[in-house]
């Protein structure tokens, strides 16, 4: 069913979150390995893609430039990229995800022209390109940006030493795969290291390019002039697992966190251990057990290995049910503390200066009417519905569907008692009746 901007979540808060949850493919990584897969005229079929709207979004915007996708499954699809029509994509869904960059890297690397409009994504500040531009003059392309559109062309991409000025995950992705197809080598300085950026580069390399470094701050390129296809399984999401463990510390619950890289998670476990969680890492599970009230801590959010700004809203909830004064500073995105008004509704005390939140924990939030702001601050104010005494109904739920999938069935399955209602439903008369 197609969700829309009006749907909602009806959540009667209060049960412990308890059980076991598996974690999809990374929606960042997919995104970027989608638009990657267009490099190779070669069928390749990547395994892991999270079925949410980001991703299907990104895949059809690739038909419609002519890209042959095959849907073997849920998660698996076959992508051929020889019959590309145009480099001109102009869909308006993908006008509406910011990861629409990554065709710009992917068409100018194979076909050194690309016209792909300027992305959007969530309003959670100023989203600048200027790094994906200068790292794409670099190689020699021209670009310009004209009613909206990137307009970028080169006779030859010619490999170059590229200094990123900030740490930016896109632009490092972007770079790296026109670079991929380059003549000559590339070096990338300041790269960003997050690991969506290292399986990118895997994925670049199981198709034939020569990627060394990825995962460190610099990255090294040597063109090749062909790339073939692979078999190539996307890593699990790192933002969703947080999501669940931030879950089960806001609910006091004990939840088991299956299918994920429990190094890709470290910086979220040390503060949840700081705020006094109990947090067990196996092979490929990582456990949250939560059973007294939260401490309270301090979070500045960084480029990988620091603590994400995906999972920012998250640890805000946390430290507003805590029992002191903690703090939250964000120096990666400008304005990503749109949650805090909703949250203040339910009851929590935070006051904004500048980028630091100053969070004075409640013991407990009651429910009330609250709309998602984006992706990330939505699925941070489901957590807080669930840990809420009473019934919260979350607007906008939109934007959550854009990076998680069956967010409400697994959290059920957990025992929470979340509904999605479509708008045309009669509110007073949601049941919760537990069906996954
Ligand atoms: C990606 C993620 C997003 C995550 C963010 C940081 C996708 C689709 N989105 O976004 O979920 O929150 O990484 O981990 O993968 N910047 C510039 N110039 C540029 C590019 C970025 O100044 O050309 C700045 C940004 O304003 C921001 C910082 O660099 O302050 C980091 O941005 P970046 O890592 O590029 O984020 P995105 O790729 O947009």
């Amino acid at each position: 069913m197609e969700v829309t901007e009006k749907d909602r979540y009806v959540i009667r808060g209060g049960n412990p979150l308890v059980g076991e949850v598996e974690i999809g493919g990374a929606k960042n990584a997919a995104l970027a390995i989608v638009a990657a897969a267009i490099m190779t005229d070669e069928t390749v079929t990547i395994e892991n893609i999270p079925d949410v709207r980001d991703t299907n979004v990104m895949l059809e915007a690739m038909q419609s430039i002519g890209v042959n996708i095959n849907r073997i499954n849920r998660h698996t699809v076959e992508i051929n990229g020889s019959m590309v029509k145009n480099v001109n994509i102009d869909t308006e869904s993908i006008r509406r995800i910011r990861a629409s960059y990554y065709l710009m890297g992917a068409l100018l690397g194979k076909y050194k022209r690309a016209e792909v409009p300027l992305p959007g994504g969530c309003d959670i500040g100023s989203r600048p390109i200027d790094q994906h531009v200068k790292g794409f003059r670099a190689l020699g392309a021209d670009v310009v940006i004209e009613g909206g559109i990137v307009k970028a062309k080169a006779e030859k991409l010619t490999g170059a030493h590229i200094y990123m000025d900030v740490v930016t995950v896109g632009a490092t992705i972007n770079v790296m795969m026109a670079a991929a197809m380059a003549e000559g080598k590339t070096i990338i300085e300041n790269a960003a290291k997050e690991p969506h950026v290292v399986d990118v580069a895997n994925f670049l390399n199981s198709c034939g390019a020569n990627v060394k470094g990825a995962g460190t701050d610099v990255i090294r390129i040597s063109g090749v002039s062909r790339l073939k296809k692979c078999t190539y399984s996307v890593i699990p999401d790192q933002i969703e697992a947080g999501t669940f463990m931030y879950a089960a510390a806001v609910t006091k619950g004990d939840i088991l966190i299956r299918n994920i890289i429990p190094k890709h998670l470290e910086s979220i476990s040390a503060k949840l251990t700081e705020t006094g969680c109990e947090v067990q890492e196996f092979d490929d599970a990582v456990r949250v057990v939560a059973s007294k009230r939260l401490k309270p801590t301090h979070i500045k959010t960084l480029p990988y290995p620091g603590y994400p700004t995906d999972m920012q809203p998250q640890a805000g909830v946390a430290l507003a049910l805590s029992e002191g004064t903690g703090t939250i500073t964000e120096s990666i995105f400008e304005n990503r503390f749109r949650y805090v008004d909703e949250l203040t509704r339910m009851g929590a005390n935070i006051r904004v200066e500048g980028n630091t939140a100053f969070i004075e924990g409640v013991e407990k939030f009651t429910g009330a009417r609250i709309k998602a702001p984006d992706l990330r601050a939505g699925a941070a104010l489901v957590l807080a519905g669930l840990a809420a005494e009473g019934t919260t109904i979350i607007d906008n739920v939109y934007y959550i569907e854009r990076g998680y999938e069956d967010f409400d069935k697994k959290l059920r399955r957990l025992g929470a008692e979340i509904r999605f209602t479509d708008a045309g439903e009669d509110m007073m008369k949601t049941k919760f009746k537990v069906v996954s």
